[in-house]
């Protein structure tokens, strides 16, 4: 409701929609102020992929928060070395300074300064159905006209070429492009996996025209794919590597990686006051140790698997496709998934949409094995009957 007469204290653009009020997660479970219990599909967008309330991230906060809760980069401190001595152990040695910020758009933000202030060039070339996030340079480079045309005129110099066309991603590089922007996955767009070779012929195009290449791994970083980075299973090894979602546990955190060349061509400034803040940092480090300790990668792996096996045989009548890598899949449907999305939800279980018709499963990477069987079997009840 708008108007005079719209209740006090709503959240902007939040007020015509009903939601569900969450006030409590357990494992790959969240309980609702009822005390009713749903199994997260979604991983809270995404962020949660070891749950919306871990025990061993609750308690590297706890500790910090009893000893710093802010700090500002201006200072050293050891939480944060260790959380970036802990990411970048886990990431290809190519890699070394890393701009830490808040969120995913922000970590895009990032990259896209660095990318223009590095080459001196102002162009950038990203995919269509690209997704990169929500402010001005971030959305530059998303593709949705809805979510572009209401904030014209956009950043200029944004240009969008087919996802996994090669061709066309050559010929629209030259020597003006500053950066190559795709992600490995596309996850908003509707779940499309990279062609082999087709981030092999990015990384190509970018060294031929002196552009830089960044991986937007915001959705599909830290195990979610079946490997700790996306990247990994191409190979390819960017110049920009853009992380948050899930990577502190649940915490906001954006991570703009890099290597030392590109660090050393960039003039000019940039700065966050909250990025890289002891609470992210102390959740990010608790986090990563768990993800490395529960090998949660071959978990995502296996249960990517068994969700691709498990919908081998349903119906053409309602399906199009179904695409993955790891837990990040995508379903695309025939019709419109909102009415799936609410009978999935009657059931127990809340899942995402990508897109108007492809339902979208990410689930917490420590889902049960129980629990994931009895989503995927919600799943094909829905559609099979839905
Ligand atoms: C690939 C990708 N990049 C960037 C973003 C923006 O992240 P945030 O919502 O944290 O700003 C998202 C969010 O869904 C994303 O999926």
């Amino acid at each position: 409701m708008t108007g005079p007469d719209a209740p006090r204290g709503t959240e902007f653009g939040t007020s015509s929609r009903p939601r569900l009020s969450i006030v409590r997660a357990d494992g790959a479970r969240l309980i609702d102020a009822r005390g009713r219990s749903f199994v997260d599909l979604g991983a809270t967008h995404g962020a949660g992929s070891l749950g919306a309330a871990h025990p061993a991230v609750a308690a590297a906060l706890a500790e910090q928060a009893a000893q710093l809760i802010h700090l500002g980069s201006g200072y050293a401190n050891p939480v944060r070395e260790e959380f970036l001595r802990r990411l970048l152990g886990l990431l290809p040695p190519e890699f070394g300074p890393v701009f830490l910020s808040n969120s995913g758009t922000e970590a895009v933000e990032a990259a896209l300064k660095i990318a223009r202030s590095a080459t001196g060039r102002p162009k950038v070339v990203a995919a269509m159905r690209g997704f990169h996030g929500r402010t001005f340079g971030a959305l530059s480079a998303t593709w949705r006209r809805e979510f572009r045309e209401p904030f014209e005129p956009l950043v200029p110099e944004f240009v969008h070429v087919p996802y996994n066309d090669p061709v066309a991603l050559e010929a629209a590089v030259d020597d003006r492009t500053a950066l190559i922007l795709l992600e490995p996955v596309q996850g908003e767009g509707g779940v499309h996996v990279a062609a082999p070779g087709y981030l092999g012929a990015a990384r190509g195009a970018a060294d031929r025209s002196g552009a830089l290449l960044a991986f937007d791994e915001v959705q599909t970083g830290v195990a979610r794919t079946g490997r700790m980075f996306a990247l990994e299973h191409w190979n390819v090894v960017p110049d920009l590597l853009i992380l948050a979602k899930s990577l502190a546990g649940g915490m906001p955190i954006g991570a703009t990686v890099t290597t030392a060349e590109v660090e050393r061509r960039f003039r000019g400034s940039h700065h966050s006051t909250f990025g890289g803040n002891p609470l992210a940092c102390a959740a990010g480090a608790a986090a990563l140790d768990v993800v490395v300790r529960e090998r949660l990668a071959e978990r995502a792996a296996r249960l990517g698997r068994v969700a691709l096996e498990r919908f081998g045989g349903l119906p053409e009548a309602r399906l199009r496709e179904v695409r993955g890598l790891g837990l990040l899949i995508g379903v695309e449907l025939r019709t419109p998934v909102a009415p799936f999305l609410a009978a999935l939800q009657e059931r127990g279980f809340l899942a995402l949409s990508a897109g108007s018709t492809v339902l979208r499963l990410l689930p917490p990477l420590v889902i049960s094995d129980e629990e994931w069987s009895a989503g995927l079997d919600a799943v094909v009840e829905v559609l099979q009957h839905g």
